[in-house]
């Protein structure tokens, strides 16, 4: 080989491998997927993942089934959305890192959850109308927790909002549940249920029922004597005045149930 037919060959390697360069260089970002790191950065919270264990467990506290509308706020890898969809809820996770949001839709498709039941949205929590759901989960923190509550007070009586550890204040949990065995960090999950808003005068019989309420709790009277154990399970009211328990149903202004003398009707004034 002579020197001129060597360097011609040495120049027509270097023009191929500088052409070659972008296709390595694209081949390799697509061969290595987005990864998350625990801890990462996220726009109000960071990324930690609630364990496996405690989101079955949030999901039983919920009793989450095919009849509901399921958001999770700040969905992370997706795993409390696409396990609410394996369990045949409609579930829409609110993701703000877009990064996070593929991972998900990712993770649905290997888990083989179709996106018509598994929703991941690229979109601010704040922002987000998640008024029409029946059950909401949350891993964020107790600040945002507080932020979000008149929103969730306002949503329908009986929907069941479940955080993984963080509380909401002077609104006591309804129900605290701990895993333990595969679970070691994280592992408390709480559940409320939105009251109905009771609190006033309802004429029940001859009677004036009056409730003062803060959150599911009431205190008050039927007719000047003490109410007790008076608690309202979503739409659900129970209490008992002199040793005599009355249950029923709330439904806007009417007040249905059940109490010492039989069925009994109430209305608000
Ligand atoms: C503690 S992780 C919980 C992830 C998931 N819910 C779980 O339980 O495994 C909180 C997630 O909220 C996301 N996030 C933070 N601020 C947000 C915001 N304003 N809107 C939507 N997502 C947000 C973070 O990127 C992170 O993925």
């Amino acid at each position: 080989m002579t020197f001129a037919t060597a360097r011609h060959l040495l120049s027509a390697l270097v023009v191929a491998a500088l052409a070659a360069a972008p296709v390595f260089a694209q081949t390799a970002t697509q061969a290595k997927p987005f990864e998350p790191t625990v801890g990462q950065a996220g726009k109000d919270v960071v990324w930690v993942p609630t364990p496996q264990p405690l989101v079955e467990k949030m999901l039983d506290m919920a009793k989450i089934g095919p009849q509901d509308l399921h958001y999770d706020l700040g969905s992370g890898d997706g795993r409390t959305v696409i396990t609410a969809a394996k369990r045949g809820a409609r579930s829409f996770g609110i993701e703000y890192n877009p990064d996070m949001v593929e991972l998900s839709r990712r993770n649905a498709a290997a888990a083989k959850v179709s996106p018509d039941r598994a929703t991941f949205v690229q979109a601010d929590l704040f922002e987000t109308d998640f008024s029409k759901a029946n059950v909401v989960t949350l891993f964020l923190l107790p600040s945002i927790n507080m932020k979000l509550r008149d929103k969730i007070l306002a949503m329908a009586p009986g929907t069941r909002i479940v955080a993984n550890t963080f509380t909401m204040e002077d609104w006591q949990a309804d129900q605290t549940e701990t895993v333990s065995g595969d679970c070691v960090s994280w592992c408390t999950a709480l559940l409320w249920i939105v009251p109905a808003k009771v609190e006033g005068s309802w004429q029940l019989g001859s009677n004036t029922l009056t409730l003062t309420q803060k959150f599911q709790m009431l205190e008050g009277t039927l007719g000047g004597a003490a109410i007790s154990e008076a608690k309202m399970n979503g739409a659900e009211i129970a209490f008992t005045v002199s040793g005599q328990r009355y249950t029923g149903r709330v439904d806007g202004t009417s007040m249905k149930g059940t109490g010492p003398g039989g069925a009994f009707s109430a209305t608000k004034k």
